[in-house]
């Protein structure tokens, strides 16, 4: 039987010069400054929330992950049909999304997504395995930095998307930048999003992706 994308052996070289990163293993690892950046093979990965564009990422992900959850709480009809559309799987709110993610991806108006870090690291606290954080908005390096000084910054991703919701390849790219940005771009992979890692420094990618 044909492996299913993200059980094939691959490898990600850090365009920052780190070690390459080995996916289809137990873990997907990356050393940064002390910090140990971990997935299991197949992460259950959390959507905060899906909009239009975070179920075109829920969607491009769910063949990696072990599941793609979102939270029902405080969510729209219009919110809840979109998640059902992109066969994502509905937990009763944040916390426990948060709780039960190994990646959590932020993707919500941009203006809210400091309050949404804020939630997370609320639910979180005193949690030590903490989940990756992938912050997705269009929002600027202070903010994302700020979200890095929440959250801890060797777990925290810095990411931009440049183009439409992504549900074919060719027209839609997503930088990333962070400790974790090689292996968060593992998981895109013959996805229909296009990745550009641009470095190790949460803010680089907004800089990069430019206004
Ligand atoms: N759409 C694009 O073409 C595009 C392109 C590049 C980048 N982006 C970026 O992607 C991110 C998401 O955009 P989108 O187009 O997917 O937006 P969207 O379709 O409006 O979806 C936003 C999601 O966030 C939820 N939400 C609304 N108010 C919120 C709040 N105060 N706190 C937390 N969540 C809230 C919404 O849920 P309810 O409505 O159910 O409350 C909805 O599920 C933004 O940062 C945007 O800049 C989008």
């Amino acid at each position: 039987m044909a492996p299913r994308r993200g059980e094939r052996e691959r490898s990600v070289q850090p365009r920052t010069g780190g070690p390459p990163v080995a996916l289809g293993m137990a873990f997907a690892m990356v050393d940064s400054g002390g910090v140990s950046v971990a997935l299991p093979t197949r992460p259950v990965i959390g959507i905060l929330h899906p909009g239009v564009m975070g179920a075109a990422v829920g969607s491009a992900l769910k063949p990696v992950a072990g599941a793609v959850i979102w939270a029902a709480a405080g969510r729209s009809i219009t919110t809840s049909k979109r998640a059902e559309l992109a066969d994502l799987v509905g937990v009763p709110d944040l916390a426990e999304l948060a709780r039960r993610s190994d990646l959590i991806i932020s993707l919500c108006p941009p203006r809210a997504a400091v309050d949404v870090a804020e939630q997370v690291a609320a639910a979180l606290d005193g949690r030590r395995q903490r989940p990756l954080y992938l912050d997705a908005n269009t929002v600027g390096p202070a903010t994302v930095r700020e979200i890095g000084v929440l959250l801890g910054e060797g777990t925290v991703v810095d990411g931009v998307i440049v183009g439409p919701p992504a549900w074919e390849p060719g027209r839609t790219v997503l930088w990333l930048a962070g400790a974790g940005a090689p292996v968060v771009a593992g998981l895109f992979g013959g996805s229909p999003f296009e990745v550009r890692v641009v470095g190790a420094e949460v803010g680089a990618a907004a800089l990069a992706a430019g206004p």
